[in-house]
């Protein structure tokens, strides 16, 4: 049976990563390839609404349980309503953020133990695991520069969270070498564009990516 791959992309907020997974997901639709671009939260019509709960303002009274707990319900949807029917097609998912991202923001920025992180996002998950992820790394006074004026909840949080959110990603990637792959995002766009090709290329193969 086909099976396609899956690639996310990571990073503190105003990395760059939405920018790139998009220009990831055309470059592999002009290559002929079926995409299934997708962003977690959302991409399903319940997991949208529970973005927007996630994300507004005004739930700033959110228990961090219940986040870690709505983060997973709204990826569980996402994986069985998009991303396992594409990989059965034999499709590339490619995804603007995954379960790394609540290891970084609930694991580093809010706390919650390991342990309960590593458990839920296994359920969350439905099991299913990227083959690779991108860390888009920069500083957190560049990437609060280029996020500009409009924060959501999260956003709010401010700049010592981002920064112990930036060193959970650099810890994940320490740990998972293997999956996670850091790039530098301080540059242009186009020069991290061209990295991230680079280490598709050397992944998957100059025919597949
Ligand atoms: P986005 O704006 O990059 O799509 O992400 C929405 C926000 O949600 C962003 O601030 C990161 C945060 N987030 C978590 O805290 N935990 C998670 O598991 C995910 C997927 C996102």
């Amino acid at each position: 049976m086909a099976h396609g791959r899956f690639v996310s992309f990571e990073g503190i907020d105003g990395c760059g990563k939405s920018t790139h997974a998009a220009r990831i997901a055309k470059h592999f639709e002009k290559m002929g390839f079926e995409v299934a671009f997708v962003r977690d939260p959302g991409s399903t019509r319940l997991s949208e609404e529970i973005r927007a709960l996630l994300l507004d303002p005004k739930n700033s009274d959110m228990a961090r349980e219940c986040e870690l707990l709505l983060y997973e319900a709204a990826r569980a949807q996402l994986v069985a309503e998009v991303i396992k029917p594409a990989l059965r097609r034999g499709a590339w998912v490619i995804a603007d953020r995954f379960f790394d991202s609540t290891t970084a923001y609930q694991g580093g920025g809010r706390a919650i133990d390991a342990a309960f992180i590593k458990g839920a996002n296994e359920l969350g998950s439905l099991g299913v695991v990227p083959d690779l992820t991108f860390i888009l790394d920069l500083p957190v006074e560049e990437a609060a520069r280029r996020r500009g004026e409009d924060s959501d909840r999260i956003e709010l949080e401010g700049g010592s969270f981002a920064e112990t959110v930036r060193e959970a990603y650099l810890a994940l990637a320490e740990a998972e070498g293997k999956r996670v792959c850091v790039i530098d995002a301080s540059g242009s766009e186009d020069d991290t564009f061209a990295q991230v090709v680079e280490v598709l290329r050397a992944r998957f193969g100059r025919k597949r990516a």
